[in-house]
């Protein structure tokens, strides 16, 4: 099956269960090329996305979509999701049970997509990946990840750049310039990951010592 097809498979099912949280609100899958390598991922869909159906359509969203758009790249061949794929009440912060509900599916997503680099903007997205991260701290850092396998097949490695979320970018100008440098950086992370070519294999200075786990590394990059 192609990816696109497994894709709307996993939609299906997605739509169809009946024990996922927040059934009240739409089905928020995500949009974009299933062979894109560069993957987005945001936390949970609000009033505007709730309304359309699609991921990122509201004023952060635009402010997404116009830096991708910005580096020359298009929005439909890079790919777009949340953690969670409905929208919690009054766009309260998602709450932990409602991600590990959903977390089975977005580990299918990425293993269908097989990106070359993940994008979780902002907090709650950068944690599924890297337990132990701070977006302040660790926003703009490349880190290695293992990706358990959610269908019983090999376990990935992924790079992970973490952003900040582009709502909080929308706070003040201070966010704003940090979001868009990280973003500028995103062509040239790309390329590294893509050829291998690190300046120095692996490193992870950043994480707490105490709590670290080997999969929390950072590739140093910049
Ligand atoms: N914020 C998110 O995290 N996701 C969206 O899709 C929209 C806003």
């Amino acid at each position: 099956m192609d990816k696109k097809s497994e894709l709307k498979k996993l939609e299906e099912e997605m739509a169809g269960d009946i024990n996922l949280p927040l059934r009240g609100s739409n089905l928020v899958f995500g949009e974009g090329s299933p062979d894109c390598e560069v993957l987005f991922i945001g936390e949970a869909p609000g009033m505007n996305e709730d309304r359309e159906r699609r991921p990122f359509v509201g004023r952060a969203g635009q402010l997404l979509r116009k830096h991708i758009r910005t580096l020359g790249w298009k929005e439909e061949d890079v790919y777009i999701t949340n953690i969670v794929k409905r929208r919690p009440p009054e766009n309260r912060d998602p709450l932990p049970e409602e991600i590990e509900s959903y977390k089975p599916y977005l580990a299918r997503q990425i293993e269908i997509i097989a990106p070359k680099i993940i994008i979780p903007l902002g907090r709650f997205s950068m944690n599924y990946f890297l337990p132990f991260a701070k977006i302040t701290r660790d926003q703009g850092k490349l880190f290695s990840a293992k990706g358990g396998s959610a269908s019983g097949g090999k376990a990935t490695n992924y790079y992970i750049l973490p952003m900040l979320h582009p709502a909080a970018a929308l706070r003040g100008n201070e966010m704003m310039n940090t979001f868009a440098e990280t973003f500028a950086k995103l062509p040239k992370a790309l390329e590294k990951v893509k050829s291998g070519n690190f300046d120095e294999s692996v490193a992870s200075p950043q994480i707490s010592q105490k709590q670290k786990r080997p999969e929390d590394v950072q590739a140093k990059l910049f």
